[in-house]
C-alpha cells in the first residue's frame, strides 16, 4: 500500500448511492485491485436528513467545504446539471483534485474548458460514466484506439427513448410508454431532455470530442427526438421490415440525432428496452460495436468505480494517465442524415444505411458541397 487517498462524493441519488455503497462495502476488493488505501471523507447532498442506508455522519450540505478539505484528493461528482455541479467540478480542478464525474450535460457543454483546466492544474478528469453508463466507450476511444484514426461513431445513446420505442412496438401508446419508463426508473420526472434528443446529442458531443479531438459542443448538433412518433408509424415500419430507433451518428464534419428507420436485422434494432449500442469505425481496427446497459444506478456506478480505481493509481504514483490535449476548433457540422433515402410509405423518417459511416469522406464532401 502506497498512501491513503481521501475521497469526497458529491451527490447520493440514483448513481451516487450505488457508488457510496460500493465504496464502503467493497473497500477491501477495491483497495486490493488498486493497491491503494482510501478513506471516504464525506458525501455532499442537498437534503442531509434523507435516510439513505449509509453512515449518517458522512453527510454534509456544504459541498465546497468538502472539496476544500485538504485531506481530499479525489472528488466524485454525481449531482448532475451544469450550474452547481459545474462550479464544484471547476473548484475541485482548480484545487488540483482528481475528478471523476458521470455528468454528460456538463462535459457536453463545458468539456473543452474543463479539460483545459485539468491540464493546466495537473488534475485528473475522468468521465467513463458520462457516455452510455456501463459501456466502456470512453476508455475505448481515449486509450484502446488512441493509436488509430476514428472516422465515424454511431449508436443508440439514449436508453429512455429506446425503452419508450420498444414499449410502443409491444402496443403501448406514447404517453403510456413514457409513464411506464418513468415508473421503472428509466425516465426522469422531467423527461424533455431525453425525448427531445438533447441527452443523445450531449453524449454524441462528448464522444466526438474524444473520437475526433474536436471542440464540439451540443448546440452544434442538429437533434430531433421521439415525441411525434405514433403507434401507427411503428406498426407501419414493422410491416415494412424496420424498427424506428433514435440514432445518433457523426463523422468529423457531419452529425445528427433523429428517429431513423433501421432494418430489423441491424444491430441497432437489437437494442431493446433501455439498452444502448455504440459503433465505432476506425481506419485500422475496422468497425467495433459495444452493446449493454446505458443507464441505471448500479451499471453507471460500475463505470464510475473503474475511473475511481484509475484515479487511485494515478494519485498514488503522483502522475496522471489522462493527457488532456487541447481540442481543435470544430468547423460547421453538416446534417449527416440529409442524404439518407426515405420510403414513400413513411417519408418522415430517413432509412438507415451503414455506408454513411463506412464512406464518411465522400458523404461529407457531398453534404458540404
Ligand atoms: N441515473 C442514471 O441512470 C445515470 C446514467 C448515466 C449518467 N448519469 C449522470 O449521473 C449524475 C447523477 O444522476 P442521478 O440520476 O444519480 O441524479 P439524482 O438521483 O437526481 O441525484 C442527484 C444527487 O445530487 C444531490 N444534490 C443536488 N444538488 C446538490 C447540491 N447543490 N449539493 C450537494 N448535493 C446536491 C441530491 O441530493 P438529495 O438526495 O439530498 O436531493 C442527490 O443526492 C447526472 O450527471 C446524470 O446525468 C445518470
Amino acid at each position: 500500500m502506497l498512501c491513503t487517498v481521501g475521497i469526497a462524493l458529491l451527490g447520493c441519488g440514483t448513481v451516487g448511492s450505488s457508488v457510496a455503497q460500493r465504496l464502503i462495502a467493497e473497500r477491501d476488493a477495491i483497495e486490493r485491485r488498486s493497491g491503494v488505501r482510501y478513506e471516504l471523507r464525506g458525501i455532499a447532498v442537498r437534503n442531509e436528513g434523507k435516510p439513505r442506508g449509509v453512515d449518517a455522519s458522512l453527510f454534509t450540505r456544504n459541498a465546497l467545504a468538502l472539496i476544500d478539505d485538504p485531506r481530499v484528493d479525489l472528488v466524485i461528482e454525481c449531482i448532475g446539471g451544469t450550474h452547481e455541479a459545474g462550479d464544484f467540478v471547476e473548484r475541485a480542478l482548480e484545487r488540483g483534485r482528481h475528478v471523476v464525474t458521470a455528468n454528460k450535460d456538463l462535459l457536453a457543454t463545458h468539456g473543452p474548458r474543463l479539460r483545459a483546466l485539468a491540464q493546466v492544474r495537473g488534475s485528473g478528469l475522468r468521465y467513463e460514466a458520462a457516455a452510455c453508463g456501463a459501456i466502456p466507450v470512453v476508455r475505448m476511444l481515449e486509450e484502446s484506439l488512441a493509436g488509430d484514426r476514428i472516422d465515424a461513431i454511431a449508436g443508440i445513446l439514449n436508453g429512455t427513448c429506446n425503452a419508450i420505442l420498444s414499449a410502443m412496438e409491444n402496443g403501448a401508446e406514447y404517453d403510456e410508454a413514457l409513464r411506464d419508463a418513468q415508473a421503472r426508473g428509466f425516465a426522469e420526472a422531467d423527461p424533455s431532455h431525453d425525448v427531445e434528443g438533447i441527452d443523445a446529442a450531449h453524449k454524441l458531443a462528448l464522444l466526438m470530442q474524444l473520437a475526433f479531438g474536436l471542440a464540439i459542443i451540443t448546440p452544434r448538433i442538429g437533434a430531433s427526438g421521439i415525441t411525434g412518433i405514433t403507434k401507427r408509424d411503428i406498426a407501419r415500419a414493422h410491416m415494412l421490415g424496420y424498427r424506428i430507433r433514435l440514432v445518433a451518428a457523426a463523422t468529423r464534419r457531419a452529425a445528427a440525432v433523429a428517429p431513423v428507420l433501421v432494418p430489423q436485422s441491424h444491430p441497432f434494432a437489437d437494442a431493446r428496452g433501455p439498452e444502448n449500442v455504440v459503433r465505432v469505425v476506425a481506419r485500422d481496427a475496422g468497425t467495433l460495436a459495444l452493446h449493454g446497459h446505458g443507464a441505471g444506478g448500479a451499471a453507471t456506478a460500475s463505470a464510475v468505480l473503474g475511473d475511481v480505481v484509475s484515479s487511485l493509481h494515478a494519485i498514488a504514483s503522483h502522475r496522471d494517465v489522462v493527457a488532456h490535449l487541447p481540442l481543435e476548433p470544430a468547423l460547421e457540422l453538416a446534417p449527416l442524415f440529409a442524404d439518407l433515402p426515405r420510403l414513400p410509405e413513411l417519408p418522415r423518417y430517413p432509412r438507415w444505411d451503414d455506408s454513411i459511416l463506412e464512406a464518411p469522406v465522400s458523404l461529407e464532401q457531398r453534404a458540404l458541397s
